[in-house]
C-alpha cells in the first residue's frame, strides 16, 4: 500500500523535462513472480529547460543494477529507493542508462504495470503505470522511439506482443524463445505496452485509404474466438470512418486488440496493441445484450480512434487529458450516430451524461473540464473530463458549422502532429480557421458546475415581435466561489401553429445561422420580428449546450413540442419534461402523506407516440421511460428522501401501464423481429420497444404479463430478450422470478460475463432484502474481489444504482460500503476509489440518511492506511 503523503500537482506550476529520451531499449525476461526488466534509455538535455539532476520515477521498484554509458555507476553518484531514481550530477550531454528492475506480476493486484490476468501477462500504462516497470521520466511530454524484446516460456506464453511492428523472434535454450518489436513512432512511457500469454487469435485485414494492407488481430482466451466476429466488424468500420471523417488514415503495418478478464477500466489505446476488458471485445447473440454490443462498437472506435487523436498527438500533462479523452469521446460519438440512428444516440448520450456527469458537477467531486489541481490522477478519468469534454468540443463544432470544423481539426493534426500538446493549443486551430476570440470559450476548459440558463418569453401580437430573454448563472463548485457567463450556443426554432418553424429574424438584424443563438452575457434579450401568431419556442435542441434549462413554456406547449417540434431531442426532452414536472410534485405529496395524482395529458401525449408509425420504435422505447430516479433528485436539489422519489416513480409507470396497457400488448404481440438475430440498430429498437411494453405492463399489474415475460425468458434466442424478461420477472414475478434467476445462473454458469449480469440485477432490486442478498453473494464462488468487473457487477451496481437499497434509511447500505471499500482498497485503490464516487451525492439527502452517509465516509477516512485514490475521494467528498 502507498504511504507516501499526497501532495497536490497543479498545472501553474508545469516546467518542461530537463532529460528528453530519444529510444527506449527494453528487454524483458518474463516469469510469474521475478520478471526481470533491463532498460537502456538513451538521455538528452532538454535544450528548452535549464540543467538539472536526472530524477526518474518509480514505483514500488526493486534496482538490481545501473550502468551509466556502460561503466557500472557507483554508488556515492545516484540515490535509488522503489519509487524514484536520482542522478544528482549527470553528464552534461547525451548519455545513455542501462537500468535492471526485478517486479512480480503475480503479486501485482492494483492492474497497473505489469501483471497477470488468468495466466496472461499484462501491461497497463496509463497513466502512472510504466514506473512500476522502470525507472523513467514518466510523464506523457517525455516522447521516445521503443524497441520491445520479450522473453519467456514457449509453453508458457506462447505468443508475445508489443507496440509496433515485428521484427525479430526465435528460439532460446531451456524451452524458451523471445520476440522483438520496435514502434517507429516517438510515444510517451503511458502508451507503451506488453503482452505475453497462451491466447487464440483472429485475423483480418484492411486496406487503408492509401492502399496499404494492415493486419487486424484480437487476441482472446482460447474457445472465445467464435465472439470476435462484432469486434472486429467495428474495427473495420472505424478504421473506415476516420479516413472519410476525418481524414485519418492508420500507420502501422499491423493493429492488435488483446481481451483480458481482468482490467480497471474500458479499454486502453496503446499504439498499435489495444488492451482491452473482454467485456468490450466478446459477445454472441447468446450472451450479449444489444447494448453490449453497441458498447462493443463504442469503445473499439474510441481506443482506434485514439491512434490520432492521444497517441499521435498526446498530451503534454495530465491536466490536459481531456484533450484526448473529450475528443476522442466526441468522435465515438460522431461514430456511433452515423453507425446508428442520430437522434436515438444523442438522447442516450444526454441521458448518460445527466445522470452520471450532471450530477458529479453539482456535488463535492465537481471539477472543471480541465482540473488545476490533483492529487491522485487516476480518480480524474472521470465522466467530466470524457463526457463534458466531448460536449466542449461538440459547441466547438455547433458554433462553428461543420465545414470550419474540419477545417479546424485539420490544421490541428498538420501543426501538432508528434507533439503533447495543450487544450489551447487545441482550440487555437479553430480559432485560426475562424478568426475568433477564444478568450470566453475556454471557460468551458476551466469553470466546473452545469450552467443554468433561464428563458423567458414575450410575444407582442400587435409588433409582430417576438422577445427571448436569457440569463445565465453558474453554480459555486468546490474552490470556485463565483462564476463569469459563458459562451452558450443554444440552437432554437419557432414553432408555428402550424407545426413548422417560422424564420428566425433578429429586429437588430443579426442573423441567425444554422438556428444557432449564442449567449455570451449574463442576460441577454433576442428580439425577433414578422412573428404574427404566438409560436412555440423549442430551444436547446439536440441538446447544443450541456446546461440545466429553465423555461416558461407550459404543458401543453410542451405536449405540442412532443408531437410537432422538427428536433427529435426535443420532442422526447418535453415528454420528459412534463413527466419531470409530475414527479416533483408527487414526490412533495407522497412526502406530506398525500396520493400522487396522475396526468391525463402526459398520458394522451404517450398514448400518441405509441400509434403514430412514422416514429423509429428506439426512440418510442427512450420516450416510454420517465426521467431516472437520480434526475429527479438533482432537480428537487436537497433534502432528497429517495424513498418518496421511488415512490412517485413506480406510480407514474403504473399508471402508464395500466393506461396504455392495452396499446402496450398490441405493440408487445406486434414487434416480434422476425428471422434469426442480428445486433443492427433497427432490430436493437423493435427489442427494446417491446421489452419497455413488456415491462410496464408488468409495472401496471398485468398477470399476463408475467406469464408473456416467462414466455420470453424461456423461448429468446438472444440475450437481449433473455435479459429483459429475467428483470420484469425478478422485479413483479415473485417466484417466477425466483425459478428464473435460479435458471438462469445454471444456463451460464462458468460464463463469467453473463453471470456478472445476473449479479448485476439481484443488486439492483428495489427491495428490502436487497442488502442481505448482495451480502451474501459477495461469498458466491463466482464472485471475487480480485476482479474489477465482478466488483463492479455486484457492489458497483448496488451502490450506484439501487438508489433506495443503498440510501436505506438505516445507513445498513453505507456501512457495507464503507466496509466493502477498507477491504478491497489495500488490492485494488483505483477500483476502490471509484466505488467510493457513491457518496458524492450525500449532502443533498435528507437529514437522517445524510448523517449516516457522512458517519460512514468518516469510518472510512479513519479506516486505518488508505490509498491515496481512496483517501482523495473521502477527503473530498467529506471536504
Ligand atoms: N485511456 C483509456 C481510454 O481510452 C482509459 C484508461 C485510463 C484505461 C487509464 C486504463 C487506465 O479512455
Ligand atoms: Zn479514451
Amino acid at each position: 500500500m502507498r504511504t507516501d503523503i499526497a501532495h497536490t500537482i497543479r498545472l501553474k506550476d508545469y516546467l518542461p523535462p530537463a532529460w528528453l529520451v530519444e529510444t527506449v531499449h527494453l528487454d524483458v525476461s518474463l516469469h510469474p513472480s521475478e520478471t526481470r526488466v533491463r532498460a537502456k534509455l538513451a538521455f538528452k538535455p532538454n535544450p528548452e529547460s535549464a540543467s538539472a539532476p536526472l530524477v526518474l520515477d518509480g514505483d514500488g521498484l526493486s534496482l538490481m543494477s545501473l550502468k551509466l554509458d556502460g561503466a557500472p555507476l557507483p554508488a556515492a553518484n545516484f540515490v535509488a529507493s522503489p519509487n524514484q531514481l536520482t542522478i544528482p550530477q549527470p553528464p552534461n550531454g547525451p548519455f545513455t542508462l542501462e537500468i535492471e528492475t526485478l517486479v512480480d506480476p503475480s503479486a501485482n493486484t492494483q492492474l497497473s504495470g505489469l501483471y497477470r490476468s488468468s495466466d496472461t501477462y499484462c501491461t497497463q500504462c496509463e497513466a502512472e503505470g510504466f514506473r512500476r516497470i522502470t525507472y523513467f521520466p514518466d510523464r506523457p511530454d517525455v516522447m521516445a522511439v521503443y524497441t520491445t524484446r520479450i522473453e519467456a516460456d514457449r509453453q508458457e506464453a506462447p505468443v508475445l506482443l508489443a507496440n509496433g511492428n515485428l521484427v525479430d523472434s526465435g528460439a532460446l535454450d531451456n524451452g524458451r524463445h523471445y520476440a522483438v518489436w520496435h514502434d517507429p513512432h516517438p510515444k510517451p512511457s503511458y502508451l507503451f505496452a506488453m503482452v505475453g500469454g497462451d491466447l487464440a487469435c483472429v485475423e483480418d485485414s484492411f486496406r487503408t485509404m492509401s492502399g496499404r494492407d494492415v493486419t487486424l488481430r484480437i487476441y482472446v482466451e482460447h474457445g472465445k474466438q467464435d465472439r470476435c466476429a462484432y469486434a472486429m466488424d467495428s474495427l473495420k468500420r472505424s478504421m473506415r470512418w476516420d479516413e472519410e471523417a476525418f481524414g485519418r488514415e492508420y500507420d502501422l503495418d499491423i493493429f492488435m486488440i488483446v481481451a483480458v478478464s481482468d482490467f480497471n477500466m474500458g479499454a486502453m489505446e496503446n499504439k498499435g496493441l489495444n488492451v482491452f476488458n473482454d467485456k468490450y471485445v466478446l459477445a454472441s447473440a447468446e450472451t450479449a445484450t444489444d447494448a453490449d454490443f453497441a458498447h462493443i462498437e463504442a469503445v473499439i472506435a474510441h481506443e482506434y480512434f485514439h491512434n490520432w487523436t492521444g497517441n499521435r498527438i498526446t498530451c503534454r500533462d495530465w491536466f490536459q487529458l481531456c484533450l484526448k479523452e473529450g475528443l476522442t469521446v466526441f468522435r465515438d460519438h460522431e461514430f456511433s450516430s452515423d453507425m446508428r440512428s442520430r437522434p436515438v444516440k444523442r438522447i442516450s448520450d444526454v441521458r448518460n451524461l445527466r445522470a452520471a456527469q450532471f450530477i458529479e458537477d453539482s456535488g463535492p467531486l465537481a471539477h472543471p473540464v480541465r482540473p488545476e489541481a490533483y492529487k491522485e490522477i487516476n480518480n480524474f478519468y472521470t465522466t467530466t473530463i470524457y463526457e463534458k469534454g466531448a460536449e466542449v468540443v461538440r459547441m466547438v463544432h455547433t458554433l462553428l458549422g461543420p465545414e470550419k470544423f474540419r477545417a479546424g481539426m485539420d490544421l490541428y493534426f498538420q501543426r501538432h502532429d508528434g507533439e503533447a500538446a495543450t487544450v489551447e493549443q487545441f482550440i487555437q486551430c479553430f480559432a485560426d480557421v475562424t478568426g475568433r476570440d477564444i478568450a470566453q470559450f475556454m471557460l468551458w476548459y476551466s469553470q466546473a458546475g452545469t450552467p443554468r440558463v433561464t428563458v423567458s418569453t414575450h410575444h407582442d401580437a400587435a409588433a409582430g415581435t417576438y422577445a427571448l430573454s436569457l440569463k445565465q448563472a453558474v453554480p459555486p463548485t468546490p474552490n470556485q466561489p463565483t462564476k463569469s457567463p459563458m459562451v452558450i450556443p443554444l440552437v432554437t426554432g419557432l414553432i408555428g401553429p402550424d407545426g413548422r418553424d417560422l424564420p428566425l429574424v433578429l429586429a437588430d438584424g443579426g442573423v441567425v445561422r444554422r438556428g444557432v443563438l449564442v449567449l455570451h452575457e449574463a442576460e441577454w434579450t433576442f428580439t425577433f420580428t414578422g412573428i404574427t401568431e404566438r409560436p412555440v419556442l423549442s430551444i436547446n435542441r439536440g441538446f447544443s449546450a450541456p446546461i440545466e434549462l429553465v423555461t416558461d413554456l407550459s404543458n401543453d406547449d410542451l405536449a405540442f413540442l412532443a408531437a410537432h417540434d422538427s428536433d427529435p431531442f426535443n420532442r422526447w426532452q418535453a415528454l420528459q419534461t412534463i413527466s419531470m414536472r409530475l414527479l416533483i410534485e408527487n414526490v412533495a405529496s407522497i412526502r406530506a402523506g398525500k396520493a400522487p395524482r396522475s396526468d391525463d395529458k402526459l398520458m394522451v401525449a404517450l398514448a400518441a407516440l405509441l400509434e403514430n408509425p412514422a416514429l423509429e420504435p428506439a426512440f418510442v422505447a427512450l420516450a416510454l421511460v420517465p426521467p431516472g430516479e437520480g434526475d429527479i433528485a438533482r432537480e428537487i436539489g436537497s433534502d432528497i428522501d429517495p424513498d418518496a422519489i421511488f415512490q412517485a416513480r413506480t406510480a407514474l409507470r403504473r399508471e402508464i401501464g395500466t393506461r396504455l396497457g392495452a396499446a402496450l400488448s398490441t405493440l408487445y404481440e406486434r414487434l416480434t423481429v422476425p428471422g434469426g438475430y442480428t445486433p443492427d440498430a433497427t432490430s436493437a429498437g423493435r427489442r427494446a420497444l417491446r421489452n419497455v411494453a413488456l415491462d410496464l405492463m408488468a409495472a401496471g399489474g398485468d398477470a399476463s404479463a408475467i406469464t408473456w415475460a416467462a414466455r420470453q425468458y424461456d423461448a429468446a434466442d438472444n440475450m437481449t430478450d433473455r435479459m429483459a424478461a429475467l428483470a420484469t420477472l425478478a422485479l413483479h414475478g415473485g417466484p417466477e422470478g425466483e425459478r428464473a434467476l435460479a435458471d438462469f445462473y445454471s444456463r451460464f454458469e462458468g460464463d463469467a460475463l453473463v453471470i456478472d449480469k445476473w449479479f448485476s440485477l439481484q443488486a439492483t432490486i428495489p427491495q428490502a432484502d436487497t442488502l442481505d442478498k448482495v451480502r451474501a453473494l459477495t461469498k458466491h464462488a463466482a464472485f471475487s474481489f480480485g476482479n474489477p468487473n465482478r466488483v463492479r457487477a455486484l457492489i458497483g451496481a448496488f451502490a450506484m444504482s439501487n438508489v433506495t437499497q443503498f440510501n436505506r434509511a438505516d445507513g445498513a447500505g453505507y456501512d457495507f460500503l464503507a466496509e466493502t471499500l477498507l477491504a478491497l482498497d489495500p488490492k485494488n485503490p483505483q477500483v476502490a476509489a471509484r466505488m467510493a464516487t457513491a457518496f458524492r451525492t450525500w449532502r443533498t439527502l435528507e437529514e437522517g440518511r445524510r448523517g449516516k452517509a457522512e458517519a460512514a465516509l468518516k469510518r472510512i477516512k479513519e479506516g486505518g492506511e488508505l490509498s491515496r485514490d481512496l483517501a482523495d475521494i473521502v477527503e473530498r467528498a467529506l471536504a
